[in-house]
């Protein structure tokens, strides 16, 4: 099977390492083989031991690789929004000939411009982790999605700066790499999240979603197709099973297995009357609990952990954005997340949970986000990847393509963007809606950077 139909998913998280492989053929992502296996070596969504952490993506892509019946070496995968920062960027360079002329836009020139608007003084410690051009400029005439080709004297880059802790960075790429595997592309996790579990008007005219993991829990507000801001809280769903040892005097795995089996996230929706028995570290006997007791230990912790969320999403207004909250993750497979969520909140919530066969869990989400993203990237948005030192595998094929080397249906199809077109209203345009209700919502964060 020619390697570029296949696109590989890596998502390396606190509680467990998922890995996806699939297949993209006549437009379509078929998944063909996943691997889910607990990871060691990580604490709070970042890895603290290398060893640890190669050995469990070892395991996971060695599952996957079964199921799919091949091997693989490319992998996509996600960096985590510890202490993520976002900012927008602008870069400018001359195009134009020797005598001053107008020239045609090229690669070369994409990858100048991209340095270009790179060139900002980064702390040491920080290190570009991804730039997402929203909009090329030539001689004047804005809203241009790929300049190549076009003719000009003058080129600028507007786009999205995403940069985070230079560690964080170079041990993921250092685990990829021991294990064996080339990474081609790196993502932000929670703009690959985000492409899966909001809808298209949902990332259009905003929504929040929130990534309820073991090791931490992650808010990102999208607006306008982009991540606009994200906040972490360094708590997730091994908190919660941690707690409920302590309280209830039990195996962090006994623990475990209480929250999957009888646990809600909302107290008030469990019974009063069912118990089960819980082994009780140092006693011959089991003692018998409550579901509502067990979940009032659950609710406890979650609640601290969504009412961090909601004063910070409070400060930028998120929460008048249209489409609600999004809860997927882990933790959000427990009965009444959404509820409690709501309380908090007072805005909607939903679930997400993806729908794909075998991986009809949320802990799934992010993985399924990662290898559909990678699908979805465009060869400009690769050219830019290109010059940040990423996406180097992919590139590869993308090089192929332009040499017509391969067949037009393997090559990655783009989703239509709503903000893609260079002929929308721009900012500093009128239209018909402007006073409406819609427009109110998808220009609510324009001005979010300034
Ligand atoms: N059915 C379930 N009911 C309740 N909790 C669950 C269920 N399934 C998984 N969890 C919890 O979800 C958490 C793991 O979620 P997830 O796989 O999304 O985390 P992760 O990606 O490994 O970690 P992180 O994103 O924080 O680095 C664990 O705390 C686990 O107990
Ligand atoms: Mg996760």
């Amino acid at each position: 099977m020619n390697n570029s139909d296949i696109f590989v998913g890596l998502d390396i998280g606190t509680t467990s390492i998922k890995v996806i492989i699939a297949e993209f053929v006549k437009n379509q992502l078929n998944i063909i083989g996943y691997g889910n296996t607990g990871s060691v070596g990580l604490n709070r969504g970042v890895i603290v031991d290398i060893d640890q952490v190669v050995a469990s993506i070892k395991d996971a892509v060695k599952q996957a690789e079964q199921r799919a019946n091949i091997d693989i070496s490319d992998v996509t995968v996600g960096i985590p929004a510890n202490m993520l920062q976002i900012e927008q960027c602008r870069g400018m360079i001359a195009v134009s000939e020797e005598d001053g002329s107008a020239k045609e836009i090229t690669e070369d020139d994409v990858r100048k411009v991209t340095q270009a608007a790179l060139v900002q003084s980064l702390p040491p410690e920080r290190s570009v982790i991804d730039v997402v051009p929203d909009e090329f400029t030539v001689d004047g005439f804005d809203g241009i999605k790929d300049p190549r080709g076009m003719v000009g004297v003058r080129m600028e880059m507007q786009g999205v700066m995403y940069t985070g802790p230079k560690t964080i960075l170079h041990n993921t790429k250092k685990c990829v790499e021991r294990a064996g595997l080339t990474v081609s592309d790196i993502v932000v996790a929670p703009i690959a999240l985000s492409q899966v579990a909001l809808n298209d008007g949902e990332q259009d005219f905003g929504a929040i979603v929130v990534d309820l993991g073991g090791g931490k829990t992650t808010a990102a507000v999208v607006h306008d197709h982009k991540l606009k801001y994200t906040y972490l809280d360094q708590e997730g769903g091994d908190y919660v099973t941690r707690d409920i040892s302590v309280v209830l005097n039990t195996s962090i795995e006994n623990a475990e297995m209480l929250k999957r089996n009888y646990g809600y996230a909302m107290s008030s929706l469990a019974s009063e009357e069912e118990s089960f028995p819980v082994q009780v570290v140092g006693r011959q006997e089991s003692e018998k609990v409550t579901e509502q007791y067990l979940s009032e230990i659950i609710e406890a912790r979650l609640r601290q952990i969504f009412e961090k969320l909601a004063t910070a999403l409070e400060q930028i207004n998120a929460f008048q954005l249209p489409g609600g909250v999004v809860l997927t993750g882990g933790m959000a497979a427990l009965p009444g997340i959404a509820e409690l969520a709501e309380e908090i909140f007072q805005v909607q919530v939903r679930v997400y949970i993806p729908q794909e066969i075998n991986l009809r869990i949320p802990s799934f989400t992010q993985v399924i986000g990662l290898v559909e993203y990678a699908t979805k990237q465009s060869e400009i948005d690769l050219i830019v990847k290109q010059t940040l030192g990423s996406a180097k595998a992919k590139r590869q094929n993308l090089d192929n393509q332009q040499k017509g080397n391969s067949r037009p249906e393997q090559k990655p199809v783009k989703k239509p963007k709503k903000n893609n077109h260079a002929d929308e209203p721009k900012k500093n345009q009128t239209s018909g809606e402007e006073n409406g209700f819609g427009y109110k919502f998808k220009h609510m964060f324009d001005n979010f950077f300034d």
